[in-house]
């Protein structure tokens, strides 16, 4: 990377209409991250520097969001849309500070990554003005054509005012560019908006340096990694790209994916060498696992921490602050949220554990459920090392289960049972000689005499 210092200006002052979404486009999420957030991370990745982020349709809700980066981006609103170019200017007085380098990107392009970005800045190191981030994509279709001569670029033409000739070139304009932080803010004032849209277009920067002799290039990206978001459709296209991208570096990483096109991360999942994740597995936010851990088919799992060797699922769910340490299991049809599973403890069945702590060695039995909630507020069940609890057994909490204590089945527990203590928290059991039979007959007898 250079040392050369830069600013990031991310666009994204654009309603998305086309999103149909009450939400700024660019809040709506890949990955269970904002596309802004990803635009941002791909900047800080390129050693983007401090990031500023034009806004408009929906800023107050872009600038709550926004405060949750890092860094967090200044805030600029463009009152107007005008034009990618004054959308630029809009950060006028973060360019003025004179960074050697200026990013500009927009918000809606979310799988950009740092790539891309970083050779557009080694050409402004090399000596160019400006340097655009150019693709090839399948259908041109409304992308601006680069047009090139004797290897540089001398203009960007916007669709609507290309010739007939212009507009059969291939070549197109990904809509990120790096420019030299010293022309940066003569050329965006020498931007007018003689066009057949009337607006002030970020590209025609292009031209206007080449007139005044400087060097201007372009680089070639993927097509996939300057898709721009503009509808739903779009949107569940850049998922799937994303998850075919992380699927493939967990895998290369040492993670065993069975049907990868089946399991979903999330932005920020990090997982261990040698674990594996069965079909159709999501992973929401906030999940880390360490190595060797086996995620069984069908769980559903957000803000949890899985340790070595623990087991998960099948069809199990794990909420945030699940804490699952070494060994634990977590088995079918069972929740847990906010509760630390210690190691080796066992929740094997059709059980709810909410905020708790189930102690090392502990076998929790089917259908146990800790009663967290009152209708008011949450409370804790505290369930010691090597506790035995029955099937089908209710913790009223808060409660605390001593080391060792033992739950006959069936128990609703409201008090504290201390350690190695046996519990019962139901009605013993009472067995009548004969009655069976005596009962059946009797039923009998009656069913008989209303035939008749
Ligand atoms: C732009 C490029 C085009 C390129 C294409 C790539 C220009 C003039 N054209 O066209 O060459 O091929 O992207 O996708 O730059 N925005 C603002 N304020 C404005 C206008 C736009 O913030 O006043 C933001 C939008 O929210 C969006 C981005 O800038 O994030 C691009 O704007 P958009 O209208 O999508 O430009 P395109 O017509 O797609
Ligand atoms: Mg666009």
């Amino acid at each position: 990377m250079t040392s050369r210092t830069c600013l990031s200006i991310i666009l994204a002052a654009g309603e998305g209409t086309r999103m149909k979404s009450a939400k700024p486009k660019v809040l709506h999420e890949i990955a269970c991250l904002p596309m802004v957030a990803h635009v941002a991370a791909a900047a800080k990745k390129a050693g983007g520097g401090d990031v500023a982020l034009v806004v408009g349709y929906g800023a107050d809700e872009v600038r709550k969001a926004a405060a949750r980066l890092n860094p967090a981006p200044e805030i600029f609103v463009q009152e107007q849309r005008l034009g990618t170019g004054h959308a630029v200017l809009a950060a006028r007085t973060a360019i003025a500070r004179g960074d050697d380098d200026l990013l500009v990107m927009f918000g809606d392009t979310p799988l950009i990554e740092a790539e891309p970005l970083l050779a557009a800045r080694q050409k402004l190191a090399e000596g160019a003005a400006v340097a655009v981030v150019g693709f090839r994509p399948a259908d041109p279709a409304g992308y601006g054509r680069l047009i090139e001569k004797d290897g540089k670029l001398v203009a960007i033409r916007e669709v609507k005012d290309a010739s007939e000739a212009e507009k059969k070139i291939g070549f197109c304009n990904g809509g990120l560019m790096a420019i030299s932080g010293k022309h940066a803010l003569a050329l965006l004032d020498a931007v007018g908006n003689r066009n057949a849209n009337s607006e002030y277009y970020l590209t025609d920067i292009v031209e206007i340096a080449h007139a005044r002799g400087l060097n201007v290039v372009a680089i070639e990206a993927s097509a996939e990694s300057v898709l721009g978001i503009n509808n739903r459709a779009e949107l569940a296209q850049a998922e799937a790209i994303w998850q075919r991208r992380r699927r493939h570096a967990a895998m290369l990483s040492g993670v065993t994916l069975i049907a990868p096109e089946t399991v979903f991360f999330s932005h920020d999942t990090e997982i261990g060498q040698d674990t594996l994740v069965e079909p159709n597995v999501w992973f929401g936010p906030g999940v880390k696992i360490a190595s060797g851990a086996t995620i069984h088919a069908f769980s559903h799992i957000e803000g949890a921490t899985i340790a070595t060797g623990a087991q998960v699922g099948p069809f199990a769910r794990l909420r945030p602050g699940a804490d699952l340490h070494e060994k634990a299991k977590v088995g079918n049809f069972c929740e847990v949220k906010k509760a630390t599973v210690e190691k080796g403890a066992k929740v094997n069945h059709l059980t709810y554990i909410g905020d708790a702590r189930v102690g090392a060695g502990a076998n929790i039995g089917a259908g146990t459920i800790t009663c967290n909630y009152d209708g008011f507020g949450k409370h804790f069940t505290d369930i010691g090392a090597g506790a035995f609890v029955g099937s089908n057994s209710s913790l009223i909490a808060p409660v605390t289960l001593g080391d060792g204590a033992y739950i006959a089945s069936g128990s609703v527990i409201t008090d504290d049972v201390e350690a190695d203590a046996l519990a019962f928290g139901r009605t013993r059991q009472k067995t009548i000689p004969g009655k069976g039979k005596e009962l059946r007959e009797r039923f009998a007898a009656a069913a008989a005499a209303k035939k008749k």
